[in-house]
């Protein structure tokens, strides 16, 4: 298994995990090793490792070439390579205006600028490839930025309110890593949704995430969001649920006391 964004929050916790699931790890560990739009260099360095699989995590949230130069080079290698991609996509390629779980049969329709270069990114991926749409990411070995937030809020270290009117489905990476691992050898294609199995207001969500860090919970403030934000992108992921062993547990059980 060769990995893009290896020292990153998810592809860190797959390549800890990757072993016990029997897979040889390779990879990028991040932009000063290898530039993933570098596409001569990220094919030579597929090719060198000769893996089955390619799991691309690599990303920026705020540059629209990483996401989708990066993806183009990353899965024409993958493809010269002979290797299957598993591209890591995002909730975001959908604006959620109705307040109902989100299938694979959705059509998307992002609303920011890092949802469309994540759309783009899945379309430029090579056919056979497996695009796994994912939510906010907490709960490894240090808290992520979603976490963080939370907790600094809390704290009075940062002046933030949380949405009231964006709902997602937040996912626990070790879970996420987990499914990760299982799909990578299974023989499936196209949009995949994995996400948790609670579907929650970003306060809820940050309260939650608050009163597992010994945090006051109702220190932390509601807002809602412009109309430029994403509403209600929860992410149905009952097919990802019939195909895995894994379990994408909600947040609430996760998080609990
Ligand atoms: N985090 C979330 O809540 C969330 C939610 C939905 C979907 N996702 C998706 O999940 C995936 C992984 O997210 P994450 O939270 O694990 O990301 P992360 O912690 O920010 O890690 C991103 C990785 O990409 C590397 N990278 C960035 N630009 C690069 C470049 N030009 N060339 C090579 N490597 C580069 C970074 O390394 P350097 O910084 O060292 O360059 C880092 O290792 C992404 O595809 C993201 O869209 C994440």
């Amino acid at each position: 298994m060769f990995i893009t964004g290896l020292g990153g929050y998810l592809g860190s916790e797959i390549g800890r995990r990757a072993p016990a699931a029997g897979w040889d790890v390779e990879g990028i560990s991040g932009s000063a090793q290898l530039d993933v739009r570098d596409a001569d260099a990220v094919r030579a360095a597929i090719a060198a490792a000769r893996p089955d699989v390619v799991v691309h995590t690599a990303y920026r949230m705020d540059d629209a070439s990483v996401n989708v130069d990066g993806t183009r080079a990353v899965g024409a290698a993958a493809t010269a390579a002979g290797a299957r991609l598993v591209h890591l996509s995002s909730d975001l390629v959908f604006g959620g205006r109705e307040a109902r779980a989100l299938t694979e049969s959705d059509a998307p329709e992002p609303v920011t600028a890092y949802g469309a270069s994540k759309l783009e990114a899945e379309r430029v991926c090579p056919p056979g490839a497996l695009l796994v749409r994912t939510s906010l990411l907490y709960g490894g070995e240090r808290p992520s930025t979603h976490e963080l937030m939370a907790i600094e809020a809390a704290d009075g270290d940062r002046d933030m309110a949380f949405f009231t009117d964006e709902v997602r489905c937040p996912i626990a990476v070790g879970d996420l890593a987990a499914a990760i691992l299982e799909l990578a050898g299974a023989d499936v294609a196209g949009p995949l949704h994995v996400a948790g199995a609670d579907a929650l207001t970003r306060l809820e969500f940050a309260r939650l995430v608050a009163a597992r860090h010994g945090r006051d919970p109702d220190a932390l403030r509601g807002g809602v969001g412009g109309p430029e934000r994403p509403k209600h992108i929860a992410l149905d992921s009952s097919r990802a649920r019939a195909l895995l062993r894994a379990r994408l547990r909600g947040a609430r059980e996760v998080l609990a006391p």
